[in-house]
């Protein structure tokens, strides 16, 4: 959609009945006819609210990044499939498109691939601040606080005349905090960033060059490392991207809000899903056991364990960013030599969880997690590290979504109702009589 288009948003009503009268509510569809009740006077009509845990059947905005039909496997950032643009891009052209809302042409690539190289370090003070974690701090830990420390030097990083900067130097550093996060956490010395690399292999080279001998680029890994990033670059309304539309309603800056991103990404459920997919094939592996065992302890309602790596909220159908690492794995394990039983059993586990109705019946499919861990292990990034790699990929969609929430001519602070459960109104007891 070109910013001089309007979204064609048609109204229909419905009609809700209640103690012996009835309200009307519009109803809105979206250019991909969605349609959603616009319950902005539910409660100053009726005095009701709406009661929704988890937002499942909620939605916080209208958007025009990201669309997802889970029923369909289908995602298109900006309106284009993600397939095109997997297979024809750079991550820092949809760092672009999914930020500015365009592809950009020749002219503004390069211009915003300079500002973006020449953006990439850190204050040296900051510097000091990895010192003070401990060597195994949790690299997710690190980012969040790095990320957030970012305000203290860009202080006025809000929705100003600045912020076009400010997401440039967001962006850039966030790979240069990831790199030096990880060296660090080896005791190794941090490498600083290289102008003449593109995004992607100056973080490989940051994140695996030694000063003991000179370091080789495999374009292999650079274009296997960026198609990752792609898919990971945003995915609507999820966890981390509601997150950082509540803190930045409150009018957070940039870097506090990402910071918050960052945070609800972290969870196990969400973004950690990849590092839990390798610690859980891992785990396989050692037992020993046959694949069916696990399969059916993740069916087994009085065992915790959950099959990592399946599953979605929305896709209930294969999530098609899964099905494009699948066929990436296929092609650089072999292409690397890599020969890894981790591949096999991740093979074997959907297989067998495929064809069982456990999983079928609940639409559980193999979700983006699921094979970004196996390539990220290829591409020698450890166990740890893997949900910082899903942080640099989701940082464009972060911001995109941030910018189009405070952007928004009605926008206000995000602030949902309740229902109080609680005990009613009592008497106050004295501690000599509790
Ligand atoms: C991401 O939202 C996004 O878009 C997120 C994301 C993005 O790009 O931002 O796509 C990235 O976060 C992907 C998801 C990564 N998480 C995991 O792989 C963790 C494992 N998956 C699950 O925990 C779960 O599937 C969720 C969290 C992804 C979705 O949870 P929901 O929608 O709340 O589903 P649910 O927990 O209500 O499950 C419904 C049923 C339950 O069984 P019943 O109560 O019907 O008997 O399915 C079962 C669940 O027990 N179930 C699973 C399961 N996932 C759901 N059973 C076994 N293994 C699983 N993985």
């Amino acid at each position: 959609m070109t910013s001089e288009q309007t979204t064609d948003i048609k109204h229909d009503s419905v009609t809700l009945s209640f103690n012996g009268n009835s309200y009307e509510f519009p109803v809105i569809e979206g250019t991909e006819h969605e349609k959603g009740i616009d319950l902005a006077k539910l409660r100053s009509s009726t005095g009701l609210i709406g009661l929704d845990p988890g937002y499942g059947n909620t939605g916080s905005c209208t958007s025009e990044i990201t669309f997802i039909n889970g029923e369909k496997g289908i995602l298109r950032y900006r309106g284009y499939p993600i397939e095109e643009l997997a297979e024809n891009c750079s991550f820092t052209e949809i760092c672009y498109l999914i930020i500015y809302g365009e592809l950009p042409d020749r002219k503004t690539l390069d211009e915003f691939e300079y500002m973006l190289t020449r953006h990439t370090l850190l204050h040296q003070d900051m510097l000091k601040f990895f010192e003070g974690f401990p060597h195994n701090a949790h690299p997710m830990t690190v980012m969040s606080a790095m990320i957030a420390s970012l305000g203290a030097y860009y202080p006025d990083a809000t929705l100003n005349e600045d912020i076009h900067l400010n997401i440039i130097r967001l962006i850039a550093k966030a790979k240069t905090i990831a790199a030096f996060s990880y060296k660090k956490s080896i005791g190794q010395p941090i490498v600083y960033p290289q102008n003449n690399l593109d995004y992607v292999s100056d973080f490989l080279h940051m994140m695996f060059a030694v000063p003991t001998e000179p370091y080789k680029h495999n374009p292999l890994m650079t274009k296997a490392l960026n198609l990752i990033l792609i898919l990971h670059a945003d995915h609507e309304q999820n966890c981390s991207a509601s997150t950082v539309r509540m803190v930045g309603s409150a009018e957070a800056s940039l870097f506090a809000t990402i910071s918050a991103g960052v945070a609800a990404l972290s969870g196990p459920l969400h973004g950690g899903a990849n590092q839990k997919v390798l610690e859980m094939l891992d785990q396989i592996k050692q037992s020993g056991d046959p694949v069916q065992k696990w399969i059916d302890k993740a069916k087994d309602k009085d065992s915790s364990f959950r099959l990592m790596g399946f599953g979605h909220r929305v896709y209930k159908y294969f999530d098609p960013r899964a099905e494009i690492l699948k066929s990436m794995a296929a092609e650089l394990l072999p292409e690397l030599g890599i020969d890894d039983p981790i591949l096999n059993i991740a093979m074997e586990l959907e297989k067998a969880a495929l064809s069982d109705d456990y999983f079928k019946s609940r639409n559980l499919y193999p979700n983006v997690d699921f094979y970004s861990g196996i390539l990220y292990r290829a591409l020698g990034i450890p166990t740890n590290m893997m949900t910082v790699m899903f942080t640099l990929g989701r940082i464009p969609g972060w911001i995109a979504q941030w910018k189009e929430e405070m952007g928004r001519s009605d926008r206000r602070i995000h602030r949902p109702r309740q229902i109080y459960m609680g005990e009613t109104k009592r008497a106050f007891i004295p501690m000599k009589q509790r």
